[in-house]
């Protein structure tokens, strides 16, 4: 099911093309992590919700799981630059692998500020899990280690994408056309 969405809208990623890029990303991490060792997967609210749920189904071991929500974003489509931590992890991270899960990397302010954070937690390794890079938007650097395309500068919404708190919930990924942002 979905709704109907506004003409403006253009399909960037179909829910089968969105699937065919998770289960590649998950094959990546299964290659890149020794067996046995202990992965915890952080999602980055809200925005990767969607994503880290499919992301940590589609990998071929057990991994433990929680979540960060950092804000950079108002309501626009421009972040403010400024990181805020909203919610922190609860888990033990000493000694883990930690995996950072992101819909998108933009500016890269977000990711660099949190993984800045974790590493000062003693984990055994801080990296980067990112559906969508908008590698021409970086102002920090931020260089995810797995990630599903690289993408245009262009505002999307849709699989957990929102714009001002709508859209999040469609199964494809859309580009959102110029003339509407301004
Ligand atoms: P950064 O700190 O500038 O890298 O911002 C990253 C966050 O901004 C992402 O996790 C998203 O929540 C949000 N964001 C960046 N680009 C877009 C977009 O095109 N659509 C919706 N949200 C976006
Ligand atoms: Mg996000």
């Amino acid at each position: 099911m979905t709704y109907k969405i506004p003409e403006n809208f253009e399909v960037l990623y179909s829910k089968e093309q969105i699937h065919e890029m998770v289960l590649q990303i998950a094959k990546k991490i299964d290659d890149a992590y020794p067996e046995g060792e202990e992965i915890v997967c952080v999602g980055v609210l809200k925005g990767a919700w969607i994503f880290h749920s499919d992301l940590v189904r589609a990998l071929s071991r057990d991994v433990q799981i929680d979540f960060m929500r950092a804000a950079s974003y108002g309501h626009g489509t421009e972040s403010s630059g400024v990181v805020r931590i909203l919610k922190d992890i609860e888990t033990d991270i000493r000694g883990k692998h930690v995996l950072l899960v992101e819909e998108i990397v933009d500016s890269g302010r977000t990711l660099s500020f949190i993984k800045e954070r974790l590493r000062a937690s003693e984990a055994k390794s801080v990296r980067i899990a990112a559906l969508l890079d908008k590698k021409e938007r970086r102002e920090v650097p931020c260089d995810p280690e797995f990630v599903g395309a690289v993408v245009p500068n262009h505002f999307v919404v849709g699989y957990g994408l929102d714009w001002g708190e709508k859209y999040r919930t469609l199964e494809s990924i859309y580009m959102v056309k110029d003339e509407v942002l301004r």
